[in-house]
């Protein structure tokens, strides 16, 4: 029941603008790098407009106005220019709080030429959610034109920074958006918070224009298994007293169950709530469906199509419309009809009750109170519902060298490794790189090349290691041939370094020089031996009648040598015997291990096990306190 009042009292705010719910406002961090004095991280809350750089950083100098510092008014005709002189910083705009909209200051800004809009608050409270105008006050068509990040700071953070400058000094700031989202994993999980409503106003129409963009990117990071979507329908209750009331009847279906707010706040004309939640409810349905039949993407689609051809306004917004177009996409019309159900029914409806539950904010994501709300790896979205703008979230929730393509395209960010190849280790002559461009930046990460890993720190050095490492480059060793014969001191079974051969002296990586074994008196030294050094090893012939004897370096009578292979014969013998004997030994022990063990397994059958009983402890989540009073503004 508490659940159910939470879900009610949420709903009021969507119309009525208040909300007991636990509304999550989305921090980035803002380092305060000079001076000395303010040097610190403070948090700082992102607008719910303008293009958020997430996964990105951001470094400016603080301006701050001698007028117009509320922002509310033009930048462009007085003298002072926010915009970044060739060679300097970008500017960060410090606008106050109060007599104009957030969006207001945000386009000034971004019109004078400042990189990014800073808005000190004007109370001592804890941050809030800047948000769009309300609908009515949306005259505003520069709303999706805004482009610059925005972020809300503290009284305390812009009185200390308004104190430093006005003593002339330079506060620089480095915005930070690169933690803003959790990524965990190499998939990324998204929601969409949405409507079937098509007539809301600009909200509605900014909403669908931003589906019909992003679907095409939205279903190739879905089919690709990149990303995990799912798109959520807000509705509320009535409370029961109320269930038979001519309000509830035309806003609601299931006996005042799930209902949505009239479209146009008249119960007289047009299409009513309860329309709404149908509309919504097939969507969600179609969503279930597609997503069982493997294709979830397709959900997509099928809003896209409904949008257009069956608008409100031309009077189509109607289940025969709906239908056609779930037919034209070759979806199952029965299974649809199945789950929706029968909406005058006096019964829960799986679907909308599962939305209902799911609209209560679990872990980081806080209630869901404004519409349209995105929401990436279980954070909501701040920023403009854009298709640039949601890919570069969507991007920031990967884990680092995980991301798909089209988030490392050059108008999404910037390749790191084409500069001093960002530091990280190189072979140019082999034109191997351990530096690999992401989303965030680059990693300096040791790469794998044919097959053959190499290891090492990634900065200053990288080896291969491994079988087949001499494949490549050779290992980074060296290498010789003369007269036919190639050296090498890459040795497979090594599983890093170089070694000259045995006949060479070096370091093995630059080079390897032959040893004069007969100079240096290294081997073929007896009074009968001759000595001729080749590269990489010696020569070495007895007179006489004599054999040279490569293994003891010397040289012995033909007789002497075929004794001591005689003695050599008898030592393989006497070695096969022990290893026999060893072998059976180690038999008789293994099967005696295995009869063992199979024993212990019938035993088993018997016995209790003895981690039963346990119970599970799953009921015990400990819920935080519930934050209290309103945290979205406008103003
Ligand atoms: C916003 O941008 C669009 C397209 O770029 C342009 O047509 C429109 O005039 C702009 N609106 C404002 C208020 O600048
Ligand atoms: C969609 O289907 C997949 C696999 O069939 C499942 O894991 C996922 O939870 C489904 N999504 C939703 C939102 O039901
Ligand atoms: C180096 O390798 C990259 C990709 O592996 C390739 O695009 C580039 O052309 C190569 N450069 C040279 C000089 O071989």
């Amino acid at each position: 029941m508490r659940e159910k009042l939470v879900v009610l009292a949420c709903v009021w705010f969507v119309l009525y603008g208040s909300c007991l719910g636990r509304f999550v406002v989305e921090k980035n961090s803002l380092k305060v790098t000079s001076p000395d004095s303010l040097k610190d991280v403070y948090e700082c809350a992102i607008g719910n407009f303008g293009v958020p750089e997430y996964g990105g950083t951001m470094v400016g100098s603080v301006y701050y106005p001698k007028s117009n510092q509320k922002a509310c008014k033009s930048f462009e005709d007085v003298d002072v220019s926010l915009k970044k002189k060739p060679g300097g910083i970008p500017i960060f705009l410090l606008a106050d709080r109060g007599e104009c909209y957030f969006t207001l200051k945000a386009w000034n800004a971004q019109n004078g030429g400042a990189a990014a809009i800073l808005v000190a608050d004007d109370r001592v409270e804890p941050l809030i959610t800047m948000d769009n105008p309300e609908e009515e006050d949306a005259r505003a068509d520069y709303l999706q034109n805004i482009t610059i990040p925005s972020a809300l700071i503290t009284k305390e953070l812009g009185d200390k920074i308004k104190k430093e400058l006005s003593k002339g000094g330079m506060v620089n700031i480095n915005l930070d958006w690169t933690e803003a989202l959790p990524h965990p994993d190499e998939r990324v999980e998204y929601e969409l918070w949405t409507n079937s409503n098509d007539e809301c106003g600009p909200k509605c129409d900014r909403q669908l224009d931003f589906i019909r963009s992003f679907k095409g990117a939205a279903q190739i990071l879905e089919q690709k298994g990149y990303t995990q979507f799912a798109p959520h329908y807000i509705t509320w209750y009535c409370p029961e007293a109320f269930t038979l009331s001519k309000q509830c009847k035309s806003q609601c279906i299931n006996h005042g169950r799930y209902c949505a707010p009239d479209p146009e706040e008249d119960f007289s004309k047009g299409y009513d709530g309860k329309d709404v939640v149908v509309q919504n409810l097939r969507q969600a349905c179609f969503f279930k469906v597609a997503n069982e039949s493997g294709k979830p993407w397709q959900w997509w689609d099928y809003v896209t199509d409904f949008s257009i051809r069956c608008p409100m306004k031309e009077k189509k917004y109607t289940k025969e419309c709906a239908d056609q177009v779930i037919k034209s996409l070759g979806v199952d019309i029965k299974k649809i009809d199945e789950c929706i159900g029968d909406t005058e029914a006096d019964v829960d409806n799986p679907i909308l009750k599962a939305e209902q539950e799911s609209q209560i904010g679990k872990g980081s994501r806080g209630d869901v109170t404004i519409l349209p709300t995105l929401v990436v790896n279980n954070r909501q979205y701040r920023g403009k519902l854009d298709k640039g703008a949601v890919l570069k979230a969507i991007c920031a929730g990967f884990e680092e060298t995980t991301e798909p393509d089209i988030c490392l395209s050059r108008d999404m960010q910037t390749n790191e490794c084409l500069e001093n190849n960002g530091g990280c280790w190189q072979d140019k002559a082999a034109n191997i790189t351990a530096c690999r461009d992401t989303f965030r930046g680059r990693v300096c990460e040791c790469p794998i090349v044919q097959g053959v890993k190499f290891s090492g720190d990634g900065y200053t050095h990288c080896e291969a290691s491994g079988a087949l490492r001499c494949e490549i480059n050779n290992g980074g060793c060296w290498k010789g041939t003369k007269d036919g014969r190639t050296y090498s001191a890459c040795i497979d079974d090594h599983t890093k370094g170089c070694k000259c051969p045995p006949g060479f002296k070096g370091d093995g990586v630059n080079s390897c020089e032959d040893i004069d074994e007969c100079k240096d008196k290294l081997a073929c030294q007896c009074p009968e031996c001759k000595c001729k050094n080749t590269w990489g090893s010696y020569e070495c012939s007895c007179s006489g009648n004599l054999l040279y004897m490569h293994e003891h370096d010397t040289c012995i009578s033909k007789a002497t040598s075929t004794e001591y292979s005689w003695s050599f014969v008898w030592v393989i013998i006497l070695g096969l015997a022990v290893s026999g004997v060893a072998g059976y030994a180690l038999y008789k022990y293994r099967i005696r291990r295995y009869m063992d063990s199979e024993i212990r397994a019938i035993m088993a059958q018997y016995m209790p096990l003895d981690n039963q009983g346990e119970e599970p402890d799953h009921m015990h989540h400990v819920q935080g306190p519930h934050v209290q009073g309103p945290h979205v503004h406008n103003v």
